[in-house]
């Protein structure tokens, strides 16, 4: 059996560690906190979790900007807390993903303080720097920081002005200073690297979120060095651990998959997915997702199939119903017969959906300060509304990190039949067990404007499904046998026939 053969009928939930809950009563999320609330994860349907980075971190971009790769930060608990998670999540059949970010780490790293020395040492080339302070440290699209170090250089970054850019190379250097990307001295680094991932894959994780994939190699205008540098690493650490699964933030499937070997791509805000998934849940009124929308599918699922088609079977495409970076959350400014049509899409296409904490008890946006190097996605990152009681039953601390907002709870919402929650639940599991929802099997779209209809087949199954993302009430000629779960559509002979928002998944 196909080692990662877990992974077609795979359903993710995304957890920010900080916001899920609180079990040592301090006001921030721990991992005992999420161990707690496995059977909660279990319960919904999930079979992997992806966590946001819990490493030591002076959290300027809430820990990815990582000063320890190997150890988990005192706010969230232990090593040892972070195993026993592997183990008891294992136990209830889920994997556990940790976030990789091997782009760049935080300026208080160990590696970058040496790096940061004037004199020469073996970190001086760990990070990109420039010869002085009165050269740039150039490249494509790069920025530098200039004057805060010993050392006469500028150091380029990856992303924040604390988070310098690793050092893998130049695709194509045009000066002096800049090291071609299979320079032998740039080797040390990637060792580090692939000491990490197999690190924490020989403690039980069972792979990686991919934090800025593409951003490795600079200068690398077709990514093709990045793609090798990819697959080289991946041979290194599949050889020791094949089961490992990689899911990369590159939002470009058919190269993050079919050239640099990740498992998985998101399809997501930016890059090459940009238009087309914005135009699903967060174009505000103007989104499919959206009650009185005119339903405009087809900038999703054209893009969606051409990729799908260029993965070359060697991969799959993941697809987030929201993450740690959107703003707003899936549920803004949709009720909730939306929300439960947009999880019925999430939940039904040849993606492996990952669903964000929260979003299943339609949690919203909440306007705040920025903390931990969120700016306006600080919002989207509150604590999980767990019940009515003292913070939402998050803590039991006087002030919580982050603050509690309004909502419904997940107690609230478990107890109010035909709730958001118990649909996700319902979706999910038919996620989970029926062949041809697999995300190896067939899509064949029949209908991409006002409701989508679409068939997928596979496993000896062949389903009907149809998603009204706009509240029209619509008749539609699509027979189909026995519904397996609808919501807001009947199945009148051999018409379809919507009152509201919803959807139809039948046999066929
Ligand atoms: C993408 C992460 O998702 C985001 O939260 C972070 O700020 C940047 N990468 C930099 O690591």
């Amino acid at each position: 059996m196909d080692r990662k053969e877990w992974l077609k009928s795979a359903v993710f939930y995304e957890i920010y560690p900080t916001s899920f809950f609180d079990a040592n009563g301090d006001g921030v999320g721990d991992v005992e906190g999420i161990i707690r609330k496995l059977d909660y994860i279990a319960g919904l349907g999930c079979n992997g979790i992806w966590l946001n980075p819990l490493f030591c971190s002076p959290f300027r971009d809430g820990g990815y900007d990582v000063a320890d790769y190997k150890r988990v930060d005192p706010r969230f608990g232990t090593n040892e807390d972070l195993v026993r998670l592997f183990k008891e999540a294992k136990e209830r059949g889920i994997r556990v993903l940790l976030d990789l970010v091997p782009g760049h780490t935080s300026d208080t790293h160990p590696w970058f303080r040496r790096s940061a020395e004037a004199a020469r040492n073996e970190y001086s080339d760990y990070y990109i720097w420039s010869p002085n302070v009165w050269t740039d440290a150039r490249g494509e699209g790069l920025r530098t920081v200039n004057g805060m170090c010993p050392r006469d250089g500028n150091y380029a970054v990856n992303f924040f002005s604390m988070q310098p850019a690793l050092n893998y190379g130049y695709a194509a250097p045009t000066e002096p200073w800049q090291i071609y990307w299979r320079d032998a001295r740039l080797l040390p680094l990637r060792r580090e690297i692939e000491g990490v991932m197999k690190f924490w894959l020989g403690l039980g994780c069972a792979g990686f979120r991919v934090d800025m994939a593409a951003s490795l190699v600079k200068n690398d205008a077709d990514k093709s060095a990045t793609c090798a540098l990819w697959r080289e690493m991946f041979s290194v650490v599949r050889g020791e651990y094949p089961e490992a699964v990689f899911v990369s933030e590159w939002s470009d499937p058919p190269r993050a998959v079919g050239e640099a070997g990740f498992d998985m791509d998101f399809f997501l805000h930016f890059g090459a997915c940009e238009p087309a998934y914005m135009s699903l849940f967060r174009r505000g009124a103007e989104s499919v997702f959206s009650r009185g929308s005119k339903g405009a599918f087809a900038p999703f699922f054209d893009t969606f199939a051409q990729m799908r088609a260029q993965l070359g079977g060697n991969g799959f495409i993941a697809l987030p119903g929201g993450n740690h970076d959107m703003v707003p959350r899936l549920a803004d400014g949709k009720d909730e017969a939306v929300v439960k049509a947009a999880y019925a899409f999430l939940s039904t296409l040849p993606a492996v959906p990952f669903f964000y904490y929260g979003d299943e008890i339609g949690m919203r946006y909440q306007k705040l300060d920025s903390k931990d190097g969120g700016y306006d996605r600080t919002g989207s990152r509150t604590p999980m509304r767990w019940n009515g009681g003292k913070n939402a039953g998050f803590s039991d601390a006087e002030e919580t990190y982050l603050p509690v907002g309004e909502g419904e709870s997940a107690e609230s919402m478990e107890a109010r039949e035909g709730s958001l929650l118990h649909t996700v639940r319902a979706l999910a599991r038919l996620r989970r067990t029926q062949p041809a929802l697999a995300v190896s099997a067939e899509l064949r779209v029949l209908q991409k404007e006002g409701v989508a209809v679409y068939e997928r087949s596979g496993g000896g199954q062949r389903l009907l499904v149809a998603v009204n993302p706009n509240g029209a009430a619509v008749s539609l000629p699509f027979a189909a046998g026995k519904a397996l779960a609808s919501e807001g559509c009947t199945l009148e002979g051999e018409t379809l026939a919507f009152t509201d928002a919803g959807y139809m998944i039948a046999q066929i």
